[in-house]
């Protein structure tokens, strides 16, 4: 029999587990600091209202409906139409290439949790920046901790959805937000935590331009695991009675509840010594460490304990979203080719691993991977995330909205009109209109073409 989720929690934690991760802690709030702070917020959470919930209910509608993998999902929904199986082959691809380059920042999560351990990271600014440059510019280090990142996802992913991906989820999310509030408070108590908190509630909206909306867009379909089948895959184990559209708002809830929560652990600390939240991707890796050690430079072990809860939390987050993306191509693999879920997880883990060593150099090591002037790291979250997972969900809404019969889709949508049924006409208006309209737009916004 087909592998399923255990119990409600479980599968609630799960996909929030899926939604969680570098994405919160680690990109929001970059983002929000590049973009305007409270500005950028606003435009995400209608991101998330407008276009990502009714994108998570898509996906799961798919993926409940069929019980199967994203490719198989999509052609049995159609009727047997297999070339709607085209967008699962693209959401495996796409999911593939996600976990290959996101299995490297978690390694650096996981040298960094190591490192802080052993109380490291504590010389001055000059020095923690030049640690970040030498150790991502070094050749085998920060690979083999992909690897390792990418081997521990596989040992969860191997044990099936419910002994391994349910159970890791009902650990790793309750301790994640524990961890959280922790330094969140901690954080929030510093003196001059004020300016970091109202950067993040008052807007400034002249930071504003096309280009926040786009990121704004990206972030959210990112942060939701949208686009790329990855929740399709893990409805495709939810049961039957399964709310679709309170089990979308509690897991949305929670996954921005958790960045702007990211945002208080990181904005207060960061004004609280004066430094910039501005200073992008590597926010995390160079300014973090230096706003710990002044900002908790009275009680050294304070903030040794804060740095090493920091990254153990990063590696949590990282881990429960990994090991999503693990799941997408390994269901595709096993169903599709026959495959036992060993062998399938393991090509799964390979073709990452190979991904991610490549983007692993050409993050300093060498010059010759890259690609359009990016590296190759920053090339495959470029595409990624700008193109086809907003790609993936305006094929999902057309699908869906244009293409599957009024009568299936309310009654998938409104489990055969038990719940949710006044809900339903606003849906479908959102995915026959809605959605692939604003995508349109926001893509002609950023060609230059509007
Ligand atoms: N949502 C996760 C995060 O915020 C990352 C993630 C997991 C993801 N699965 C995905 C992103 C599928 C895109 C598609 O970090």
């Amino acid at each position: 029999m087909r592998d399923s989720f255990a119990s409600r929690i479980g599968m609630v934690l799960a996909t929030a587990g899926s939604a969680v991760g570098l994405g919160n802690v680690w990109r929001f709030p970059y983002m929000t600091g590049e973009n305007g702070g409270a500005a950028f917020i606003l435009i995400y959470i209608a991101c998330i209202f407008m276009l990502g919930m009714p994108g998570m209910i898509s996906e799961f509608i798919v993926g409940r409906h069929s019980q199967a993998n994203a490719v198989r999902a999509y052609t049995s929904l159609s009727g047997g139409r297999r070339g709607w199986g085209l967008i699962g082959v693209l959401g495996v691809v796409t999911g593939l290439t996600i976990l290959g380059f996101y299995s490297v920042v978690a390694g650096w999560c996981l040298d960094y949790l190591g490192v802080s351990l052993v109380g490291g990271l504590r010389g001055d600014a000059a020095s923690v920046e030049r640690y970040f440059s030498d150790f991502t510019s070094k050749a085998w280090q920060p690979a083999l901790l992909a690897i390792a990142f990418l081997v521990i996802t596989h040992l969860v992913v191997v044990r099936g959805v419910q002994r391994g991906i349910e159970r890791a989820s009902k650990v790793l999310m309750p301790l994640l937000f524990i961890l959280l509030i922790i330094i969140v408070v901690s954080s929030c108590m510093l003196p001059g935590a004020a300016d970091g908190i109202r950067f993040l509630f008052y807007p400034d909206f002249s930071k504003v331009t096309h280009h926040t909306l786009l990121a704004a867009l990206g972030q959210a379909f990112f942060s939701l695991s949208l686009g790329t089948c990855c929740l399709c895959t893990y409805a495709s184990y939810f049961r039957r009675d399964t709310n679709l559209v309170r089990s979308a708002t509690e897991i949305a809830f929670l996954d921005t509840l958790i960045a702007i929560m990211a945002g208080l652990m990181i904005f207060p600390a960061a004004f609280a010594v004066g430094v910039q939240p501005d200073s992008g991707p590597s926010l995390v890796f160079i300014t973090l460490p230096n706003v710990f050690r002044q900002a908790f430079a009275a009680v050294p072990l304070l903030g040794w304990c804060i740095a090493v809860l920091f990254y153990a939390l990063l590696v949590f987050a990282a881990l429960t979203s990994t090991i999503s993306m693990h799941e997408i191509g390994t269901a595709y693999f096993a169903e599709e080719h026959h495959l036992s879920r060993k062998t399938s997880a393991s090509i799964v883990t390979v073709l990452c691993a190979i991904l991610a060593v490549g983007c692993s150099l050409s993050f300093g090591a060498t010059d010759s991977l890259q690609v359009m002037g990016m590296s190759l790291l920053d090339f495959c979250d470029h595409v990624t995330s700008q193109y086809m997972l907003p790609l993936g969900a305006f094929l999902t809404s057309i699908f869906l909205g244009w293409f599957i019969s009024n009568e299936t889709l309310r009654s998938e949508f409104t489990n055969e009109g038990t719940v949710a049924r006044r809900l339903f006409p606003i849906y479908r208006i959102a995915i026959r209109y809605v959605v692939p309209i604003c995508i349109l737009l926001i893509f002609l916004d950023q060609t230059g073409l509007l």
